[in-house]
């Protein structure tokens, strides 16, 4: 098909042309001087978008799954006693890989569309007096559900239960979209993916880490070498990498972190926060439900609609690609069939959000959803004049 394809998956995102052209240059000796500069860049870069002075960047070549393992491992032992905050798919993910390890997990499953309440985080923290609890995961902004938690009001949870439990978040789909803050939410370690927020191809996973989980990687018996963040930290002194590192990648993320801060993270976050609220109210205006629950915790980088009864949204997700070449997410986990996701996130603009919507609106029509065309668009139009 002609034109461009639209990706309006919560992640890969398109990447923008100014760092499509950064990744084009050619590849350097990355134990060159050349090299040591553009790692100084980027792990600069990273501690603003991370809101952090203190903490310690790592960067692998891999994923927000590999970026889990490697929280996991340096974090903690076999046999450690975690409470893993479950509300959908990938907290369901984060959760499973602490049992391949051998932890013990505590889960505080909540439904599907929930955010984590703070307040059952502290029950159970109290009732830890033993402090055996190790470490409290939880996923930041769901994927599977566009729930985004409040992870300031967590950190007040563990901080009222006076409980020295290690605070270990997933930001993948959140970083650089929706404001978090490392340093001023005491987050141990937060860890991400580039393909999101951050406007990359996939291929990297991102840690940030504090003092206290450096400490904690000490005495952490989990088998890790790749992981291991002692040579991380030591080679990266001196602009290295103990693997050979995504050097293409790299330069997409100077690139990356460049943008972000012409924009600015506050504008940044406004952005998403305008285009979410867009996208919601056309979602609502076309008739169709939501899956998240409390409005306070709508997500800004994606929307799960809940698909008409009777419909089932990977038959739709399929159609839709067909007639349009335009990708919606899947549902996942207890949702699949049930839900679709419309992401909006990364480098996105308005024309490109009520792109994605027409698509949207003319692929449910098609697909015998009994709805107004143009309705869900004039919403989101409405609401992006009177926002302007
Ligand atoms: C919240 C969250 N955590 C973890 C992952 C896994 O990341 P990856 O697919 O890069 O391994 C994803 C992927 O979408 C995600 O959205």
């Amino acid at each position: 098909m002609s034109g461009r394809p639209f990706l309006q998956i919560p992640g890969p995102t398109l990447v923008p042309e100014r760092i499509v052209r950064a990744m084009s240059e050619s590849i350097i000796d990355h134990r060159g001087p050349r090299f040591a500069a553009l790692v100084h860049e980027c792990l600069e870069g990273l501690k603003g978008i991370f809101q952090t002075d203190k903490g310690q960047i790592m960067i692998y070549p891999g994923s927000g799954t590999g970026a889990w393992e490697a929280c996991l491992v340096n974090t903690l032992s076999p046999g450690d006693r975690v409470l893993a905050c479950v509300n959908g798919h990938f907290s369901t993910g984060f959760a499973k890989t602490a049992v391949a390890y051998g932890i013990d997990v505590d889960r505080l499953d909540l439904p599907y569309g929930a955010g984590v309440p703070a307040d059952r985080v502290e029950e159970r923290l109290r009732a830890d007096t033993t402090h055996q609890l190790r470490a409290v995961l939880v996923v930041h902004n769901e994927t599977s559900t566009g729930v985004t938690s409040n992870v300031a009001a967590i950190r007040a949870a563990l901080d009222r239960a006076r409980h020295p439990a290690l605070l270990l978040v997933d930001v993948v789909s959140s970083l650089a979209s929706i404001d978090f803050r490392v340093d001023a939410w005491g987050v141990d370690v937060a860890l991400t993916g580039p393909q999101k927020g951050l406007m990359l191809p996939p291929g990297l996973a991102i840690l940030a880490v504090s003092d206290k989980a450096l400490h904690a990687s000490e005495k952490a018996r989990c088998p890790r070498a790749y992981w291991d963040w002692a040579p991380v930290v030591e080679r990266n002194k001196r602009g290295e990498f103990p693997y050979t590192p995504a050097t293409s990648l790299l330069f997409g993320l100077r690139e990356s972190v460049r943008m972000l801060s012409e924009e600015g993270l506050p504008n940044v976050f406004k952005r998403h926060a305008r285009l979410g609220e867009a996208c919601r109210r056309a979602v609502q205006a076309l008739g169709l439900r939501l899956l998240c629950q409390n409005p306070a915790e709508y997500s800004n980088t994606l929307t799960a609609v809940v698909m008409p009864t009777g419909l089932d949204s990977d038959a739709y997700i399929a159609h839709a690609w067909k007639t349009l070449d335009m990708s919606l997410g899947v549902g996942l986990g207890d949702v699949k069939g049930k839900v679709f996701r419309i992401g909006h996130l990364g480098s996105l603009n308005e024309l490109e959000l009520l792109g994605g919507l027409a698509g949207v609106e003319l692929t449910l029509k098609s697909f015998g959803v009994d709805l107004r065309l143009g309705a869900g668009l004039a919403a989101a139009e409405q609401y992006l004049l009177d926002t302007r």
